[in-house]
């Protein structure tokens, strides 16, 4: 069964095709990041713009990379939430239109499910052993999940405050790195000493929830003394939107070396949390999902640290491969496949949900 998936939750439009779920014949990712970078954050209004100007071109642009004709496609999927909701109706009207000419079944994803399903494209998960413990880390989610079987999720934790993926967009924003922070506080920490700088850690004792705005105020701490003065912004009356300074800082800023910091405080919480996790319940599989598993330091810890776990019941690790960690459609395709066995079909009222929880099936 051949699925075109669409994505357009947020700042990136994507369309891909993908066969039985697993095997990705085209995958086309259309970022923003250059109409957002001066913000400093995505500004949904331009965002939802620039969807609408993708859309068309990145889903003809997957057909013809694929090989495949419109008429060899056998369903449509699209993420409908969590994400902004002009983005999102973006693509879902889109998918809307497709499905309803070809007369063939419309797939509503969750934007979790579809990261969590990226560890099946390509094989990287090969067999899976349930039940699987996903560590599922973006810019708007730090969860942790039990999977039982397909389709069947239990909550074991989540953030409190800030998600992962957006501690390290802050974390990067007040280090003067830029914009989106997670490669660019990998790239940063490469050249940096771990040692110098001890960063708190949010344990959250008794259970499996996380923290990061504990981490992002010490962050600030060591930062601001480095600090010059700033100008102030001058505000162009036509154009609404505050232009974003980067900090400048004083000679000798540690900015490697507190990049390492950083990085190392929350790749140490969540390996730590996901092994303890996998043990008390006795998983058989570890899944690493979402932007920040593309994190190398984080991929080697959850793989080392599992290492302290006796061979026989050792859980496998599997982590999508980088590509499919970062939003993409394939791994809409990929969800919408599994989803479809399941039955699970929308109807033409399909709308978009901005805050959607992976609570359709026994969620707690
Ligand atoms: O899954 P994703 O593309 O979008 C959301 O669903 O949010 O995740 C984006 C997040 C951003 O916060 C970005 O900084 C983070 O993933 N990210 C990383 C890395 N690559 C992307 N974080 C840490 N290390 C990376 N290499
Ligand atoms: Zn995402």
């Amino acid at each position: 069964m051949n699925v075109l998936g669409i994505e357009t939750s947020c700042d990136e439009t994507a369309a891909a095709v993908v066969v039985e779920g697993r095997d990705v014949l085209s995958s086309v990712v259309s970022s923003q990041l250059d109409i957002h970078k001066d913000y400093g954050g995505i500004v949904p209004e331009l965002a939802a713009r620039a969807q609408l100007t993708a859309i068309l071109p990145i889903v003809r642009q997957a057909l013809a990379e694929a090989s495949i004709g419109f008429r060899e496609i056998d369903a449509f999927a699209v993420t409908y939430g969590p994400g902004l909701a002009g983005s999102l109706l973006v693509g879902v009207n889109v998918a809307k239109t497709l499905a309803y000419v070809r007369d063939l079944p419309l797939v509503p994803v969750n934007h979790l499910e579809a990261h969590l399903y990226a560890n099946w494209l390509a094989g990287a998960a090969g067999e899976v052993d349930f039940p699987m413990v996903v560590l599922l880390v973006s810019g708007g989610h730090s969860e942790l999940i039990l999977m039982e079987g397909h389709g069947r999720y239990r909550h074991l934790g989540r953030t409190l405050d800030d998600a992962a993926g957006e501690a390290f967009d802050k974390a990067a924003r007040l280090l003067g790195l830029g914009y989106p922070g997670g490669p660019l506080i990998q790239q940063a920490a490469e050249d940096g000493d771990v040692a110098r700088f001890t960063l708190p850690r949010a344990w959250l004792e008794g259970s499996w929830d996380f923290s990061f705005s504990g981490l992002k105020t010490a962050l600030l701490r060591e930062v601001e003394p480095w600090r010059l003065p700033q100008e102030p912004v001058e505000m162009d009356p036509q154009f609404p939107f505050t232009p974003h300074r980067p900090p400048t800082f004083q000679d000798g800023f540690p900015v490697a070396d507190l990049a390492a910091a950083f990085q190392e405080a929350v790749v140490d919480v969540l390996a730590t949390k996901t092994i303890a996790v996998a043990r008390e319940t006795g998983a058989r599989h570890i899944a690493v999902a979402g932007g920040v598993a593309a994190n190398a330091a984080l991929r080697e810890r959850v793989s080392m640290t599992v290492e302290s776990i006796a061979v026989g019941e050792r859980p496998k690790v599997t982590v999508p491969d980088f590509t499919f960690c970062t939003d993409n459609a394939a791994m809409v395709a990929g969800a919408g496949y599994f989803l479809l066995r399941r039955g699970e079909q929308a109807g033409w009222e399909l709308d978009v949900s901005s805050r959607a929880a992976l609570t359709r099936r026994e969620m707690s």
